[in-house]
């Protein structure tokens, strides 16, 4: 078994390292405040290589692995995770699910702009009453001659009114259940399709989120991915590599409110000494950094099993389950160690513990990942 990184994937990891210190850091507590979407870096992070990261060269992809994908995650959100919940989308649940499952034209008109960056993506399953409960979608594509009748509202999509291609699951054939669920490409634009108000967030503010409404939008047939049917198991299947996307995205808040925790303590005194050498604080990141790893190995297992080509959608259940409760209590941490300092922005560890947060609810709740797990345990 081998732990260590290849020279390429130090290479990758470093280069996203960098990027992220001089083109995301600047400007990151007011984009926050702001609730600016980063619109000028999305071209940049294009022009690095990761919007398509996993999408073959011949449609303007990188044609990299999981684990690259996993080390560009991690490193961006140490600084900002709002822009790489926008990377994450674009790549897990965008082009992934049209390398994997979209037909040769459809890749050519709609996966090759997104993997460059020159368009960007979202993912549209979520509904009022269909979060969690992904099979109760109430939204309707009803066939008529050559294209489909979209109607519905689709709720809490990432890049709403930024993106300009959305993957969308509306239900053709009720009586069949999820079974009669399809997944569409839907332009930004087309007639009857409206963008509802930001949403005000608790955390990734520089992300923009909205409900979408679709009233009579005629989507032609050649935008049904798939057969007839198949839009419940495309989304789920997107879901489990969308899941891999996220658990890096936590691993890199943990790891981002751990680094700024421990250089803190390093320098900051309290009863004569640096606040370090008092084990109240040395313990505490003793604890950070073992769940650290710990998140650490369950992400890249994940991401091992995707490109080993076996099944992976226990793993990134785990990874996710994990990862997001590492955020969650290492950013809680981070705070603690600041003391009056980490409740103030310019320390950015209150920003992470707030983006910490939405990782135990997108792409699955952190139940919603137990379920999957306890089901696979059973079934096994
Ligand atoms: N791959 C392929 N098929 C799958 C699958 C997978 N990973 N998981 C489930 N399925 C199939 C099942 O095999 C079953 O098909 P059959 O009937 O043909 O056997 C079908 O899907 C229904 O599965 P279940 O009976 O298990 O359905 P359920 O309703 O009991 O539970 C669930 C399914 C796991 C709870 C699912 O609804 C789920 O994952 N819910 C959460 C949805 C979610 O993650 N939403 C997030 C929105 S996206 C987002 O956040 C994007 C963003 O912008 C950031």
């Amino acid at each position: 078994m081998d732990f260590s990184l290849s020279e390429e994937h130090l290479m990758i990891r470093d280069a996203a390292r960098e990027f992220a210190k001089t083109e995301l850091l600047p400007g990151v507590i007011e984009r926050d405040e702001q609730q600016h979407f980063p619109k000028e870096l999305i071209k940049k992070m294009g022009d690095m290589g990761f919007m398509g990261m996993m999408v073959p060269v011949e449609y303007g992809g990188g044609d990299m692995d999981a684990i690259s994908y996993v080390l560009v995650m991690e490193e961006l959100s140490k600084v900002d995770a709002s822009a790489s919940v926008i990377v994450s989308v674009n790549n897990s649940l965008v082009c992934y699910g049209l390398t994997a499952y979209a037909n040769d034209a459809q890749k050519e008109k709609y996966l090759r702009p997104l993997a460059t960056g020159d368009k960007l993506g979202a993912f549209c399953l979520s509904e009022p009453e269909a979060g969690s409960d992904a099979t109760s979608q109430k939204t309707t594509a009803i066939e008529n001659g050559d294209h489909y009748i979209l109607n519905g509202t689709k709720n809490w999509i990432t890049n709403g009114s930024s993106a300009d291609y959305y993957l969308v699951i509306a239900q053709t054939h009720k009586e069949k259940k999820h079974h009669g669920i399809n997944a569409f490409i839907v332009e930004k634009g087309w007639e009857g399709f409206e963008i509802g108000p930001k949403e005000q967030k608790l955390g990734i503010r520089g992300s923009d989120t909205h409900s979408l409404i679709f009233n009579d939008v005629k989507v032609p047939k050649e935008n049904r991915i798939g057969e007839d049917g198949f839009g419940f198991k495309f989304a789920m299947k997107t879901l489990s590599g969308g899941r891999i996307g996220i658990a890096a995205q936590a691993l890199g808040i943990a790891g981002g409110a751990y680094d700024l925790a421990r250089e803190y303590s390093k320098v900051r005194k309290a009863f004569g000494t640096e606040i370090c050498n008092h084990q109240a604080i040395a313990f505490k990141l003793a604890d950070m950094h073992t769940q650290l790893e710990a998140a650490r190995y369950l992400v890249m297992k994940a991401a091992w099993d995707k490109d080993q080509g076996t099944n992976y959608d226990t793993s990134s259940a785990m990874a996710k389950l994990y990862a997001s409760q590492a955020a969650m209590d290492i950013s809680v941490e981070a705070v603690q160690i600041h003391g009056g300092n980490g409740y103030v922005k310019e320390y950015h560890v209150e920003r992470m513990m707030r983006d910490a947060k939405i990782t135990q609810i997108y792409e699955g709740t952190s139940e919603i990942q137990k379920i999957v797990i306890s089901r696979s345990l059973l079934t096994d």
